[in-house]
């Protein structure tokens, strides 16, 4: 380790689009980075990471698999934190257990066996979701939903929402492990993230904001309401989380939560030459708005929706995913 190192840090799915600006961030302050991903050998997942100021000197690929058992020991030995981030982000095909379920659970826990096994670890900082507190029958409209709800389990089933209950199943098991294991664990639940892609494929929400600009209805009609953070916030409310002593328990992260239709408002009012649908069906879901107070008592603040949508627009240009060079 060289002498301005700030330590060894491992970052869990490291080639997934939150994964990746958060090893960029990390490397900028100075960390070691040791990443996991289910292919090192894969070019095309980790030429990006290469890339990225300081990763020669810095960065280091390990296999890592969150379903095979034992495979996060050999990454995870000698760090002093974890930011565990992989988990499937996706649509089922036919099976929720297999492709969402299990390897959030099991994997999350797997990784975890693999923290406790290690005396140098400091804290672990998992990513889990506002997902994992805004899906309820109820709202208090005079209360914000903070860091003391949790999403209802019955209801992500009956909906079918199998990532929100991933995610939910997932941020439990490892509360549960932790007390039982002394690991200081802290939690990061972020909105949905909009900004630049690090890989060259786009994961799936980042893909749904590319087919919002191409005035694609259906992957946002559903929202209905939603919460928006920019992918740089949070990296850095990750690293603050870890590099804070005094934080704990859970951290919201999101900077405003918006209809589809004002989101459609704002978007299509700030980039007129893109066919963003105007206006989506009112679905009638209820009002909420999310309580960040606890990650801004740290000092953090976010950064706008027009400054997130700037970025990601400005990007998806750039890489050539959007025709256009004509925004307001
Ligand atoms: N994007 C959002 O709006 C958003 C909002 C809130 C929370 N999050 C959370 O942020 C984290 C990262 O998501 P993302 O948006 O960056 O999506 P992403 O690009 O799809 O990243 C997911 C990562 O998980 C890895 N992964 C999935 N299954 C795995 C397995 N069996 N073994 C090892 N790795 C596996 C993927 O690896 P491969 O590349 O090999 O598939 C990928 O690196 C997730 O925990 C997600 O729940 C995302």
């Amino acid at each position: 380790m060289d002498g301005e190192s700030k330590g060894i840090v491992c970052v869990t799915g490291a080639s997934g689009f939150l994964a990746s600006w958060l090893i960029k961030r990390l490397l900028l302050a100075g960390y070691h980075v040791v990443g996991t991903i289910r292919d090192p050998g894969n070019e095309k997942k980790t030429e990006h990471l290469w890339k990225l100021e300081g990763a020669k000197e810095r960065l280091q690929l390990m296999k890592g698999d969150l379903m095979e058992e034992g495979s996060f020991d050999e990454a995870i030995m000698g760090c002093h934190g974890v930011f565990h981030t992989a988990s499937p982000v996706l649509m089922p095909s036919h099976d929720p257990k297999v492709e969402i379920l299990e390897p959030a659970i099991k994997g999350t826990l797997n990784v975890l066996h693999s923290c406790k096994k290690n005396p140098l670890m400091r804290r672990v900082v998992l990513t889990s979701s506002s997902s994992t507190v805004r899906v309820r029958e109820h709202f208090n409209p005079n209360h914000s939903i903070d860091e003391s709800y949790w999403s209802s389990e019955e209801l992500c089933e009956r909906l079918q929402l199998w990532y929100c209950l991933s995610k939910v199943l997932a941020e439990k098991t490892a509360w549960k492990f932790c007390k039982e294991n002394g690991i200081d664990l802290v939690t990061v639940l972020p909105s949905f993230v909009i900004g630049p892609s690090l890989p060259p494929d786009l994961c799936s929400t980042a893909s749904d904001v590319l087919g919002l600009f191409k005035g694609q209805v259906d992957k946002f009609q559903w929202h209905g309401r939603m919460g928006y953070v920019h992918i740089d916030d949070v990296a850095l409310c990750h690293i603050l989380v870890f590099e804070t002593k005094a934080a704990t328990g859970r951290y919201l992260c999101s900077s405003s939560v918006v209809d589809n239709n004002e989101l459609a408002s704002i978007l299509s009012a700030r980039y007129p030459s893109f066919h963003i649908p105007n206006r989506f069906v009112e679905l009638g879901r209820p009002y909420y708005e999310l309580d960040t107070s606890k990650v801004r008592g740290l000092g953090f603040n976010f950064k706008t929706i027009e400054e997130m949508f700037d970025d990601c627009v400005a990007s998806l240009l750039e890489q050539g995913r959007l025709s256009t060079n004509t925004t307001a």
